[in-house]
């Protein structure tokens, strides 16, 4: 059954999707463009005139520079459209997806591109006054029950919608752990990942389809989270929690050299939470000795051997305060990453539902003068390929600073 996708376009790139039949996107629904098939339905959002035009016909699956030059391959995740003489466009358009709970860059189902295609084509609200100021026109108001019979036959709800958002900046904040209907791994787990880190990894460094590999996956988070995402993935753990985590030291992983398309690691920061009993678990190492920093090398060590070359690991990680002593866990890791890995950044995440954040801890860091952990490091870091900076030899990169003035 054929499916739909909002597609949004400026006044600048507009002409451009009409010239070439062609409609493009960025990573933010790079996913959703590849999984577009012909003869699902493509609408198109001006976002400078909150108008929404369709329905355009899919010719063809999403692609990856199906032009490569068009708008000048800032949008490269691309479908080509057939453009019938039965187009119309209405004006409000957020407002109307708002109302109908639809959203752009997110697949459509058959009878949510249904129920689009007909408010439009009835287009019975040409009027003066915003949509926030009238009363909902009747094409709006039949597809609204209609939309909401149909979701509650399928047992589809609004936590179905729920994902996060793709992050911009290099500090993460969430207040709780996961997202969406189905819980990803257990929050009752000592040291559970938040969801969100992982999806924003998975989203912006792999393709459906591709490998993830979490080696020390505890509640199983990562599986949980690429599976929703059409990811393959293998979560280990030295004493698996589930049946789907296979049993494994992550100094060993049984995988082939040069397979796998993106790690993520939340390994123990020292031995501040008891996992398990395994004596093979880094959680009995202290942070404070080498020891934990060689062992968990070796970890770094296996995840090059198997990553292909240019791809991406993610390492989450916290630095420790422990009986007055202060270990900056974090940097120490990096540094021993950054033997392996060129680095790619640093994201700040901070640290929300922490045991110590309670008054009594508060008061605790300023009476004896110490500092409560508020953030963790999460490493992002890729094997070098032979395009990437660390396998160059003297190619210069061309730099153009920008200098500001500054007031006295
Ligand atoms: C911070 S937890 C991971 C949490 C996980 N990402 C989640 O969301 O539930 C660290 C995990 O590393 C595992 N671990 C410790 N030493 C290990 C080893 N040598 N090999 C594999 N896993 C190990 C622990 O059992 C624990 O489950």
């Amino acid at each position: 059954m054929a499916k739909g996708l909002i597609l949004k376009t400026s006044n600048n790139t507009e002409t451009a999707c009409y010239e070439l039949s062609l409609f493009g996107a960025d990573i933010q629904a790079r996913d959703e463009v590849l999984m577009i098939e012909p003869g699902d339905r493509l609408f198109l959002m001006n976002v400078d005139r909150n108008d929404l035009t369709g329905a355009f016909e899919a010719t063809d699956k999403g692609g990856y520079k199906i032009v490569p030059e068009a708008w000048k391959g800032q949008y490269p995740y691309q479908v080509k459209v057939k453009q019938s003489n039965n187009l119309h466009t209405i004006i409000d358009a957020k407002e109307i997806l708002n109302s109908l709970r639809l959203r752009s860059h997110r697949l459509l189902h058959d009878f949510e591109a249904e129920a689009i295609a007909q408010v439009i084509a009835a287009n019975d609200f040409q009027e003066t006054l915003p949509l926030t100021r009238r009363a909902l026109p009747n094409s709006i108001k039949i597809a609204s029950k209609e939309l909401d019979k149909v979701r509650r036959e399928r047992g589809i709800s609004k936590l179905d919608d729920e994902h996060p958002s793709l992050e911009s900046t290099t500090l993460w904040d969430y207040p709780k752990q996961s997202y969406g209907r189905t819980p990803k791994g257990n929050n009752k787990y000592a040291g559970v990942t938040p969801a969100f880190i992982i999806y924003n990894l998975v989203k912006r460094y792999t393709l459906p389809g591709d490998l993830v590999v979490d080696p020390m996956c505890g509640s199983g988070t990562t599986i949980d989270v690429c599976r929703e995402e059409g990811r393959r993935v293998i979560g280990y753990d030295v004493v698996p929690t589930r049946p789907d985590i296979i049993q494994n030291d992550a100094r060993r992983i049984p995988l082939d050299d040069n397979s796998v398309d993106m790690i993520f690691i939340d390994s123990p920061y020292g031995d501040n939470i008891k996992y398990n009993e395994s004596p093979l678990s880094f959680g009995n190492i202290s942070a404070e000795t080498e020891e934990f920093y060689d062992e968990l090398e070796k970890v770094m060590v296996e995840a090059h051997r198997v990553l292909k070359p240019g791809k991406v690991l993610g390492w989450l990680i916290g630095d420790q305060w422990v009986k007055r002593k202060f270990t900056p866990v974090g940097f120490k890791i990096y540094n021993r990453l950054t033997c392996h890995f060129e680095p790619m950044d640093i994201i700040c995440v901070t640290r929300r539902s922490q045991t110590s954040n309670t008054g009594m801890w508060h008061n605790r860091a300023l009476r004896f003068n110490f500092y409560l952990r508020g953030f963790k490091y999460l490493h992002i870091v890729r094997k070098p390929s032979s395009d990437s900076p660390l396998t160059q030899t003297g190619r210069a990169r061309k730099i153009k600073w920008a200098y500001y003035q500054r007031d006295q």
